[in-house]
């Protein structure tokens, strides 16, 4: 089947996106508002989008009413700077607490049962339990469509990994790390078990192939 998607609904576009463009990464991010009250959210509309300079996506939707922003998004606009904290498999509960959409006056962070520390570059905290956090300043935010969603681009600005996790050659062992992906539907998760390795081809090694077909059946 195929659309043009300005044929399809807000709610169908969601539903065929997020089935599949999968998995995603989850950043659940930590901010404070101007008074300096702490704010956790997981976002899954999320990613690296590069190193050089090093720069996080967040894409953030509205919510209707008279709080037309998530408190996310209303403590970047208020600071400037939030931190991305990457979840892994013993966080899925806690981070499931701070999606509940609770009144702003209601620390998240505590209702979760997290410990947090303090930033090293910015006001926000970081997740003390999160095995990987990026303390991000705001390099630009665009409103786009409707209903008060935005796309935040932040730059990483300081890096902490578990030390059992990354060794002094920058090597990171990913089992220790592991990550959970958002999967379809409301509730899918994955981690990160399912792998393999499919190694980079160069032009010269194509070339030659391409001179001496491989025979039928057999496992390059
Ligand atoms: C795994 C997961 C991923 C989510 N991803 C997003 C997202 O990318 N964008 C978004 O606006 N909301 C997303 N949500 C919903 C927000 O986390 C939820 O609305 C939250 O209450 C916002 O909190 P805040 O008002 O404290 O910012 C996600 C929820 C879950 C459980």
């Amino acid at each position: 089947m195929d659309w043009a998607a300005s044929d399809l609904g807000e709610r169908d576009l969601y539903k065929l996106l997020v089935n599949t463009v999968l998995p995603r990464p989850i950043a659940l991010v930590t901010t404070i508002d101007e008074k300096g009250r702490a704010n956790a959210a997981p976002f899954s509309f999320f990613n690296v989008f590069s190193h050089a300079p090093p720069l996080v996506v967040l894409g953030i939707e509205g919510r209707g009413g008279a709080t037309p922003l998530k408190d996310t998004m209303r403590n970047i606009r208020e600071t400037g700077s939030f931190v991305v904290n990457l979840v892994d498999r013993t966080m899925v509960a806690a981070m499931q607490v701070c999606a509940i959409d609770f009144p702003s006056e209601i620390d998240e962070i505590a209702a979760a049962g997290l410990d947090t520390a303090a930033g090293a570059k910015v006001a926000a905290p970081r997740l003390a339990a999160s095995p990987v956090q990026l303390e991000c300043r705001e390099t630009v935010s665009l409103s786009l469509g409707t209903r008060h969603r935005n796309l935040v681009v932040g730059e990483i600005v300081h890096l902490h990994i578990r030390d059992d996790i990354v060794d002094e050659r920058l090597h990171v062992d990913i089992d220790k790390l592991d990550l959970v992906g958002r999967l379809h539907g409301a509730d899918w998760y994955l981690g990160l078990g399912d792998r393999f390795q499919e190694p980079r081809r160069t032009l010269d090694g194509w070339r030659q192939r391409e001179r001496a077909p491989i025979p039928k059946g057999e496992v390059s």
